[in-house]
Formats: structure tokens, C-alpha cells, sequence
């Protein structure tokens, strides 16, 4: 896995880093979290780690869903640079604790009882071997709407809760002269999109085969063709400036009432927070049609590396300050996602985080909560990509049909395997 990791490393990445060696009082972090809602989550923690008398040394990577800041990462730990933590989604943590690069937090997370408090879907991707290697940070989800609420109120509009309800739903908008789907034309963001798409269309066991299990039978199946040509109809309702777009325009398309919905993850709710929106009154948060019951997540992770022993003491300043009670609870309402433990109360969440901690419990009880492909949570992060090329193909029309792209998406899965 190391060779895997480390082979083929550009240093032509965009991030500025100085390699002076790390202040023993500092906490070095790599991360993606560059959009107004996601900055101002991240001060929590700065604030936080100030307090503690640690210094907070940025290497933020822009770019949604963290391809590039992951690009980036390997560049560091291949020159023997390791950040005191770097943000992560679940496979890659496990491919960097398999390389044997990352720290070991047993102790930190045995005095603070995380075996006991963070649920067993997270242990299985923060956890390696035994060993504590990352402190998980939240749970987000990506199977929502994210609705302005004065469009919906013009356009006459109700809670969709089919697909077919959906599609009367965006004609309603379109007619009315506004345009009803915000996407952002990047590959991440339409397969983050897709896996809704697909749970919906086949439901919770089907989402399960197909997305987090690869069975091929269902990833050619007809149920998945269905999913592409939902995906094909959705995508008619986008405007035509879509491609390239990031993610966070798209929500402030949505904020501003230039468009009727946003399909995305709830760091959407975060954009919306920092613009002082608030929910029921400005802006609606449903389960994406024909989903609810089910959570499709994704977890941020600060993976720990192995930092030399007198940044130890900060790194276990950073996964104490994550893991305590009031940090999850006051950086979870303002980044948009829910505590990664169990027993954080929902007091101080808004009605859209009320219902994302209630949906996660759930979920978790009946079985109904899965990985999310796009986001680093079904598969490893070879198959991730390979699941995001060939969706965005077919949404920029480069794979034409139904037929052909599961047929694509069956070979280019089996070949990242
Ligand atoms: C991360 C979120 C982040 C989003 C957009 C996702 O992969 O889990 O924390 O806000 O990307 O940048």
C-alpha cells in the first residue's frame, strides 16, 4: 500500500508550504475547509487550541470533496513532511494507516472513553489494526434538498417526496422563470448528487449492494440504468453555466434565490448558517425524495500522523479539543454536520441539525446508514474515482446513454480494484 501511496507524487501542487521545522507549540492542518461556513467552523477550533496555548499553522488545500487537497498531502508525506493531522475521508485513512505513516491516539482515546461514545460506523475507518489513528470530527450526510424557502412559497411548492413529485417540483420553478436545480458541474459534486439519486431510485438494500458492496449484478442492473436516466432528467433542469462550478456558489444560488434547490451535503447548511439564514423561515431542509429513513454519510476525520515525539504533545491537544463534548456541539451547528459522538446533546442544533441527529440514530439502529461513495465512505479512494469520472461523463455527455454507462462504470470500477 505504501509504494501504492507514495509512487507518482507531484510537487506541483497549489498549496504553499514552508518545510521550517514544526513549532512544538503549533498544531499543523491540512485541510479543504476554504468556504465561508467551513472557515468559520474551523475557527472554533483555532479558538479552541488558542486557549490551550497552541498556535494553529493553516495548510488549507481549496477544492470541495478534498481531491486536491489529497494530492497534496501525499506530496507531504512523501518528502517526510507530516502535518500534525490532516483532514480525511474514511478509505484514505485507512490506506495511510496501512502505509504506516499515521500516530497512535490508544491512550488519548482510552482516558477520554471514545470506544464508548463514537459509533461503531466511524471506529471502523478511525481505528487500524487496534490503534487509534484519527479522531473523527462529525457526520455528515449527503442525501438532502436544500430549498429557498420565498421561491418555494412563489412557485406554490410542498415537500417532494418521490422522485416524480421532485421532477413536478423543478417544472413548477422552471416555469416560473427561476432555475429549480443549483449543481456544480465538478465530478464530485455530481456523484455526490448520484448517490442519492441511486438510493432513491433503488433503495436502501440496492444502495447497499451496488454502491458500498461493488456487486456487479446491481451495478449493471436495470435499477442502476434507471438511476442514470433520473440523473439524465435532473440534470435538465440545470443552468447552463453549471460546468466548473464550486460548490458553494452553487448554494449561494440557492441563498440568494436564484435557483430553487440544491441537491448536496449539509456543509450546504453551514453556507446558509454564515449567511444568517435560518431554517423553516428562509430555507427548507428535506431528505432527498423517496430517501428518508435511510443516511447515506461521510465522516471528516483528522487523521493523526506520526509526528516526532515533541509534537506529540499537540497532537493530543488537537484529538482531545475534537472529540470533547462542547467542541462537537458548537463546531457541528455551525459546519452543518452532527456530533461524531452518541451523546452530545441536539440543544443548541437548529430544526435541519435536530433531525440529522435523530435520522443518524435511526439509521444506525436499523440498519439504514451507509457509506457514501462519492464521499470516501463505500469504497477505497481508487474506486471513488473511478465512480466519479464516469458520472461526471455522462452528465457532461462525453458517456451518451444509460446503457453505456454502466457498463463504463462496471469496467472502470473493476479496474481500480
Ligand atoms: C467534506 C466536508 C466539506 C465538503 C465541501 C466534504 O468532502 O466532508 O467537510 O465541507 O467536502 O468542501
Amino acid at each position: 500500500m505504501l509504494h501504492k501511496l507514495l509512487i507518482g507524487t507531484a510537487l506541483a501542487t497549489s498549496f504553499a508550504f514552508s518545510a521550517h521545522a514544526a513549532d512544538v507549540k503549533e498544531v499543523q492542518m491540512l485541510h479543504w475547509w476554504t468556504s465561508g461556513g467551513e472557515a468559520a467552523a474551523l475557527n472554533v477550533l483555532k479558538q479552541d487550541l488558542a486557549k490551550e496555548g497552541y498556535a494553529w499553522k493553516d495548510v488549507p488545500v481549496a477544492g470541495g470533496g478534498g481531491d486536491a487537497a489529497m494530492t497534496a498531502l501525499k506530496a507531504m508525506v512523501a518528502a517526510g513532511n507530516y502535518p500534525t493531522a490532516s483532514q480525511m475521508l474514511g478509505y484514505t485513512v485507512l490506506d495511510y494507516a496501512a502505509a504506516g505513516v499515521m500516530g497512535d491516539l490508544t491512550e488519548t482515546a482510552k482516558k477520554e472513553g471514545w470506544d464508548k461514545s463514537v459509533p461503531a460506523a466511524l471506529q471502523k475507518f478511525s481505528v487500524y489494526d487496534g490503534k487509534w489513528v484519527a479522531a473523527p470530527v462529525n457526520v455528515h450526510s449527503v442525501n438532502w434538498l436544500w430549498i429557498n424557502k420565498a421561491v418555494m412559497d412563489k412557485i406554490g411548492g410542498t415537500e417532494p417526496k418521490t422522485f416524480d413529485d421532485f421532477v413536478a417540483l423543478l417544472d413548477k420553478a422552471k416555469a416560473a422563470g427561476v432555475i429549480p436545480l443549483a449543481l456544480g458541474g465538478q465530478n464530485w459534486q455530481e456523484a455526490t448528487m448520484f448517490d442519492s439519486v441511486v438510493l432513491s431510485t433503488g433503495g436502501p438494500e440496492f444502495y447497499k449492494k451496488a454502491m458500498n458492496d461493488l456487486d456487479e449484478d446491481s451495478l449493471k442492473s436495470d435499477t442502476m440504468k434507471k438511476s442514470f436516466d433520473n440523473l439524465a432528467k435532473l440534470v435538465t433542469y440545470v443552468d447552463p453555466n453549471f460546468s466548473g462550478r464550486d460548490w458553494n456558489l452553487a448554494t449561494a444560488m440557492v441563498i440568494k434565490g436564484d435557483a430553487l434547490v440544491q441537491v448536496m451535503g449539509d456543509w450546504a447548511k453551514g453556507e446558509f448558517h454564515a449567511a444568517n439564514k435560518t431554517p423553516g423561515t428562509d430555507f427548507l431542509c428535506y431528505r432527498f425524495p423517496g430517501t428518508d429513513g435511510s443516511v447515506v454519510y461521510n465522516s471528516d476525520m483528522f487523521g493523526m500522523f506520526n509526528v516526532p515525539d515533541d509534537r506529540k504533545a499537540a497532537q493530543v491537544a488537537l484529538a482531545t479539543a475534537t472529540l470533547s463534548k462542547s467542541f462537537q456541539s458548537a463546531f457541528n451547528v455551525v459546519k452543518g454536520s452532527v456530533p461524531a459522538r452518541t451523546d452530545v446533546p441536539d440543544t443548541d442544533f437548529d430544526a435541519c441539525g435536530k433531525k440529522g441527529i435523530a435520522d443518524l440514530k435511526k439509521a444506525n439502529e436499523g440498519g439504514t446508514l451507509f457509506g457514501s461513495l462519492a464521499q470516501g465512505y463505500g469504497a477505497p479512494p481508487a474506486v471513488a474515482n473511478a465512480y466519479k469520472d464516469v458520472v461526471s461523463k455522462f452528465v457532461h455527455g462525453q458517456i451518451k446513454t444509460s446503457d453505456e454507462a454502466v457498463t463504463e462504470l462496471v469496467k472502470a470500477i473493476d479496474d481500480a480494484k
